[in-house]
C-alpha cells in the first residue's frame, strides 16, 4: 500500500477544511489494511480511519497516518421468507447502497436516503432520519481490532446503538475498523411515513399508492431543499445533537416558551428541537468571516469558504452558552472533532 506525505484533508472532509495528513493511505481490503498495521514503521504512528469525512471537523493538521477506507462490494449473504441479507463493504457510499436496496425491492433503507459518507460509518453513530435509525435494519458487522489484528463479528445487540452513538463512540472508541456491514432487508414494506414531513411532501408529489421509492424521493426532496450541499456549502449535516430533557424541564421549558418544538419520548422524556433552540437565540444565517450558521436550518453549523477548524469550534461554543443561558439547556456536538 502506497503511503504518502503531506496530503491536503480538503477534498476528503465534507466541511471542506484545510487540514494536513503527515502520511495518508487508502486500503480496498482487510489485507492491504493489515499489510499496514503490520509494519512496524506505523506502529506508533497516530492513525485516524475516515470514510467519506461528513462527520468530523478537522481543527489542527493530523500528525499521524490518515487510512481511507476504500473496501467495496455489495453481496447478497442470506435469504429467509422475510429477508434478503445484504453485506456491503465499508468504502460503498451510503446513498448507493440504498439506492442499490430499492432498485432490488428490499425495503428498510428508503428513510435513510442520501444521508453522506459510507456503508462503515453507518453504525459509527446509529445514523437516523425521518423515523428510521440503522438499528432498525442492521444484523451483523465485521470488524478489524487495530492492534491484534483480529478479525470481530457484532451482532445489533453487541453494537449497542442509541440515538447517535454506538459502542465504537465509547469503550471501542479508534479501537476497530469496521470491513463490511449486513442489512436485513424486507421482502414487504412496512413503510414509515410517521415524520411529519414527510406525509406532506408525498401530498405535494401527488403519491397515491406508496412504495419504497416515492419515500426515498420524498425524503430526497425534503433533504435537499433545507440541508446545505457540501459541494457548494462545507457542513457536516446537524453539528449537535437533539437534547433530550425529563417532563419536568420540558414543562417548565413550554410555560416559559409555548412555541417550543419536542417530541415526546418513553420514560417521560423529552427530545427538544435543537434548531429552534438555536434559532431562537438569534444564530440562524449567522457568519463571521467564512463560519456561519445555515439560513435555512439553524442547526447545520457553515464553512462558506476558507474557515479553520478552530473558527467553527469557537462558533460552536458560542451557541453552546447561549443556548444554555436563554434554556438552562447543555446542547452536545454531534460532530467529531479531530
Ligand atoms: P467520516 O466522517 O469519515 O467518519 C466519522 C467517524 O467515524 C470518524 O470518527 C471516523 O474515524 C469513523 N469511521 C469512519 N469509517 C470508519 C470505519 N470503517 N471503521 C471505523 N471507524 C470509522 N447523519 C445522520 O445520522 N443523519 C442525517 O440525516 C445526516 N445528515 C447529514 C447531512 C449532511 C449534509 C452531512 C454533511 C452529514 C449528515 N450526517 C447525518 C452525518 C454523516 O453523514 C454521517 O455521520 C455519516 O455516517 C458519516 O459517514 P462518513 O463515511 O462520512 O464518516
Ligand atoms: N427547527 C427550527 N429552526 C431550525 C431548524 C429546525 O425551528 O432552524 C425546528 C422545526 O420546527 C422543525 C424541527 O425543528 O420542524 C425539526 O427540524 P428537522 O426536521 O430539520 O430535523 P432536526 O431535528 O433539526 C434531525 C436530525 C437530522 C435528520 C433530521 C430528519 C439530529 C441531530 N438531526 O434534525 O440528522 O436528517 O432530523 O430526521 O438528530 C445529522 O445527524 O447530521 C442530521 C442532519
Amino acid at each position: 500500500m502506497r503511503v504518502i506525505e503531506n496530503v491536503s484533508l480538503r477534498p476528503f472532509n465534507t466541511f471542506g477544511i484545510d487540514a494536513t495528513a503527515r502520511y495518508f493511505a487508502s486500503f480496498d481490503s482487510a489485507d492491504a489494511l493489515k499489510e499496514i498495521l503490520e509494519d512496524p514503521q506505523w506502529r506508533h504512528t497516530p492513525r485516524m480511519i475516515l470514510g467519506g469525512g461528513s462527520n468530523v471537523l478537522f481543527t489542527k493538521d493530523f500528525d499521524g497516518l490518515v487510512l481511507k477506507n476504500g473496501i467495496k462490494g455489495m453481496n447478497v449473504v442470506k435469504e429467509d421468507a422475510d429477508h434478503v441479507y445484504v453485506e456491503a463493504g465499508a468504502g460503498e457510499n451510503w446513498h448507493g447502497f440504498v439506492m442499490h436496496c430499492i432498485e432490488q425491492g428490499l425495503a428498510g433503507l428508503e428513510n435513510l436516503s442520501l444521508i453522506p459518507g459510507n456503508v462503515g460509518a453507518s453504525p459509527m453513530q446509529n445514523i437516523g432520519a425521518y423515523g428510521v435509525e440503522i438499528k432498525d435494519a442492521f444484523y451483523e458487522l465485521e470488524a478489524l481490532h487495530m492492534k491484534d489484528l483480529a478479525s470481530v463479528r457484532f451482532n445489533n445487540g453487541a453494537c449497542e446503538f442509541g440515538y447517535r452513538e454506538s459502542v465504537f463512540k465509547h469503550q471501542y472508541k479508534d479501537q476497530f475498523t469496521i470491513l463490511s456491514v449486513i442489512y436485513r432487508l424486507n421482502k414487504q414494506p412496512h413503510f414509515n411515513t410517521s415524520y411529519g414531513a414527510i406525509g406532506q411532501e408525498l401530498e405535494r408529489m401527488g403519491v397515491k399508492e406508496l412504495s419504497i421509492r416515492s419515500i426515498s424521493d420524498a425524503v430526497i426532496h425534503i433533504r435537499s431543499s433545507k440541508l446545505p450541499n457540501p459541494a457548494e456549502i462545507g457542513n457536516a449535516g446537524s453539528f449537535f445533537k437533539n437534547p433530550e430533557v425529563t417532563l419536568e424541564k420540558y414543562e417548565s421549558l413550554k410555560a416559559a416558551f409555548s412555541e417550543i418544538v419536542a417530541y415526546p419520548l418513553p420514560h417521560n422524556r423529552y427530545k427538544l428541537a435543537a434548531g429552534w433552540l438555536i434559532e431562537q437565540c438569534g444564530w440562524k444565517g449567522y457568519r463571521n468571516g467564512d463560519a456561519g450558521v445555515h439560513a435555512k436550518q439553524a442547526l447545520v453549523l457553515v464553512n462558506y469558504g476558507h474557515a479553520k477548524g478552530e473558527e467553527i469550534v469557537e462558533l460552536s461554543w458560542k451557541v453552546v452558552e447561549s443556548v444554555k443561558e436563554k434554556f438552562g439547556v447543555t446542547l452536545e456536538r454531534e460532530v467529531n472533532i479531530i
